[in-house]
């Protein structure tokens, strides 16, 4: 996961199959005292389906089956977008959100369409990530990042996935699809769970 790997170090196996988020979530979770390996090294690993009751149940169920799976500390995460106007929908269905098989752009236009007519001081929404933690012997530890945002009238920047072109940063007066990805994962719900997720780590070994 690009970082030395040294017999030394206890394994931590982020829980997701998907390669690339393995690497996003090791080099957010910056240095800590463990080698970083994805699921996806795991012969025969399989996670459990997000479910629709909470970030916290979803992201525990997957880090508890790759603690069992590897019998290692395990590492995971759900997140989604909260929109104030919908009562926080699409919220733990984010990824869901208008039906299946529809694309990132799909799931930004059916949103801007729900909010067709709403105006701005009421296009108040956030992000919200939950980053859980799991060892083979029980210990667990959740935390939670936050992001405050408004959605925007239509998609604008390239950058990022998912809801990016439609969340509007107003600090840094840019959609998170405007963003560079540095700048983006120092101020995004999911950067800021799993700089939580670090102290716990290095509590956790201590
Ligand atoms: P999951 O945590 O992988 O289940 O993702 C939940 C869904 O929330 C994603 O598919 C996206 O639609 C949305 N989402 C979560 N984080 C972000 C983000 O940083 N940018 C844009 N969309 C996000």
């Amino acid at each position: 996961m690009g970082r030395r790997a040294s017999p030394s170090r206890p394994r931590l196996v982020v829980a997701t199959l998907n390669p690339a988020k393995a690497r996003e979530l090791a080099s957010l979770l910056g240095d800590i005292p463990f080698e970083v390996v994805g699921l996806s090294t795991i012969p025969g690993a399989a996670l459990p389906p997000e479910g629709d009751d909470s970030y916290r149940a979803n992201a525990l169920a997957k880090a508890r089956a790759a603690a069992r799976l590897s019998g290692a500390v395990a590492l995971a995460d759900d997140s989604g977008l909260e929109v104030d106007a919908l009562g926080g929908r699409p919220g733990v269905r984010s990824a869901r959100y208008g039906g299946a098989g529809l694309s990132d752009a799909d799931r930004c236009a059916a949103l801007l369409a729900e909010l067709r007519g709403v105006p701005r001081e009421r296009r108040t929404a956030r992000f919200r990530c939950m980053v859980a933690l799991a060892s083979p012997d029980g210990r667990e530890e959740v935390v939670e990042g936050i992001v405050e945002g408004v959605i925007t009238d239509a998609p604008r920047g390239t950058g990022g996935f998912g809801y990016d072109p439609v969340f509007f940063y107003p600090p840094l007066g840019r959609t998170f699809a405007e963003l560079d990805p540095a700048l983006k994962n120092r101020v995004s719900h999911r950067g800021k769970a799993l700089a939580l997720a670090q102290e716990a780590l290095k509590r956790w070994v201590s």
